[in-house]
């Protein structure tokens, strides 16, 4: 996928480099219609050369660029799935972009299950590492320069940026979990073994997105931090079946408590 002409675009149209980018997950959408996000500039990326058109991708994906609490913020509302049927190149297309842009920070969020049987639903889980069953990687074929060919992912969720987390949760009195991120390509649920198996691996929460992105993210340089919402038990853990539904009702729940998490995180930001 040749990215080179929808940077330009994205340069063209960008009003200023951001500080950082936030990608917004299922159900943690309402970022994207605070106040602040509407007196901005707001690109679809279906304007992006590249980017599937309107048709293919049903509904408003988007990078808005605004000022919130004082920093210039890109704000990613969607984001593209491998279960969708796209290539990795385009499931980490945005990241190239912004690395490429100059961004120097990516705070990745998702929906997930929460594996660890001592979560509970909407809770926030920072993510401290992530095991990657997907069984692919976006960085397999041509090394994209000057990212190394064989990147390291011993850090790849920055300390610092999970400590100011923290110490935002703190601040806005909220509590917050941290635990490792196991992703799988969906579009099904897990099953119950499949679950017990991932405990036994060491993850604490299952989602079908955010690791090609941080692969991505890191090969471009750029610090990561992870946000899940925990917005359902997995798969046999409850006597009961895992809906979709569900999942999007616990994040619009944990919305308000999401936002005033991020806001005061982007407040406090030291760089
Ligand atoms: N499994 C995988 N992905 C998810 C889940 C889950 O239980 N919940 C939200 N995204």
């Amino acid at each position: 996928m040749d990215l080179q002409p929808a940077l330009e675009i994205l340069r063209a149209r960008a009003p200023f480099v951001p500080e950082l980018a936030i990608v917004l997950g299922s159900g943690l959408g309402q970022l994207a219609h605070c106040p602040e996000a509407m007196a901005s500039v707001s690109l679809p990326f279906t304007e992006l050369p590249g980017f599937p058109n309107q048709t293919v991708l049903g509904h408003s994906g988007r990078i808005i660029f605004c000022e919130l609490e004082g920093r210039k913020v890109l704000l990613q509302a969607g984001r593209f799935h491998y279960y969708e049927g796209h290539p990795m190149a385009l499931v980490t297309a945005s990241m190239r972009l912004y690395g490429r842009l100059g961004v120097p920070m990516v705070v990745h969020t998702n929906a997930a299950g929460a594996v660890n049987a001592g979560f509970a639903v909407g809770e926030l889980m920072v993510l401290s590492d992530h095991i990657n069953l997907q069984g692919t990687n976006p960085l397999i074929g041509p090394n994209v320069e000057p990212g190394l060919r064989f990147i390291d992912m011993t850090e790849a969720y920055d300390r610092d940026l999970r400590r100011q987390l923290f110490a935002a949760a703190a601040a806005s009195g909220q509590s917050l979990r941290e635990g490792v991120y196991l992703a799988v390509t969906g579009p099904s649920f897990e099953s119950p073994a499949e679950i017990r198996a991932f405990r036994t691996l060491g993850a604490d929460a299952v989602g079908m997105s955010t690791v090609p992105e941080v692969l991505v993210a890191r090969h471009e340089g750029m610090k990561v931090a992870g946000i899940s919402c925990l917005c359902n038990l997995a798969a046999g853990i409850l006597p009961q079946a895992l809906t979709h539904q569900e999942v999007l009702a616990a994040g619009a729940e944990a919305g308000q408590r999401f936002e005033a998490l991020v806001r005061t995180f982007v407040r406090a930001l030291k760089s």
